[in-house]
């Protein structure tokens, strides 16, 4: 998979993208990100990437001149990598007033060969960019940011651990919080006593059935508590077999 970055701090991106997981994942090839800095494509004396908001009104926009070269170049190189038949990259924009990502979206994203992403700055981009380049709009959650920049990283993060080869253990990842529409369950290592805290009989039981059946328990009841919302999604009922102790 291939992901392109449109920003103005391409070396925020230096720490995240060179450690763990996710740097392996670059050196085995199962994905390649590109930093692009669309200042470059800037053709006046002083590089300008933004300008004051007709109308008025505080703050400083994103031109759109520098971001529909840099989108538009990446499209006409996807086009010509990839033969007509495969349908051309998602343009996002990282927005606050973009759909809430969530792992539903992580799961569409990780299934692309290749996305453009463009992050936001400032107080904002010029509504063309919205209108007549992005193909969605993106927001991680309801506060403001800065800049698209973090929340890039966190897609990065979130769609790259669902290439397959990624994650090592696919069973792991399978029961991940959120993957089944559940929270996970809770998770034991040795040693089985540590001060005056057991590890729950069954997981020592090396019965899997009950071990399953306690797992899943305990999954229902955990959102029950923490996230009730979602147990709606998950189309499990509120009066659900559980409300066992926890
Ligand atoms: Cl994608 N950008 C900014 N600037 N703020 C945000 C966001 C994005 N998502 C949540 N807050």
């Amino acid at each position: 998979m291939q992901i392109d970055i449109l920003t103005l701090f391409p070396e925020m991106f230096e720490g995240p993208f060179s450690v763990g997981l996710f740097q392996k994942a670059v050196e085995r090839d199962l994905v390649k990100v590109e930093l692009h800095n669309f200042r470059e494509q800037t053709h006046d004396r002083h590089n300008s990437v933004d300008d004051y908001p007709f109308g008025g009104g505080g703050g400083m926009l994103l031109k759109p001149e520098p971001i529909f070269e840099t989108v538009e170049m990446l499209l006409a190189e996807a086009a010509a990598d990839v033969p007509s038949a495969e349908k051309s990259p998602p343009v996002i924009l990282l927005t606050p007033q973009g759909r809430v990502f969530n792992q539903q979206i992580a799961a569409e994203l990780a299934r692309r060969p290749r996305i453009i992403l463009i992050c936001g700055r400032y107080e904002g981009v010029d509504e063309r960019v919205r209108e007549h380049l992005a193909t969605d709009e993106i927001s991680i959650g309801d506060y403001v940011l800065g800049g698209g920049e973090l929340a890039a990283m966190v897609v990065v993060d979130a769609v790259t651990r669902l290439i397959p080869g990624v994650v090592g253990c696919e069973e792991s990842a399978a029961d991940d919080s959120h993957t089944t529409g559940l929270l996970e369950y809770p998770q034991y290592t040795r040693p089985s006593q540590f001060r005056d805290w057991a590890v729950p009989e069954v997981l020592l039981s090396g019965n899997h059935a009950r071990i399953a059946e306690w797992r899943r328990q305990q999954s229902i009841d955990r959102t029950r508590q923490r996230r009730p919302e979602l147990l709606e999604r998950a189309g499990i009922g509120r009066n659900e077999p559980g409300q066992s102790k926890t």
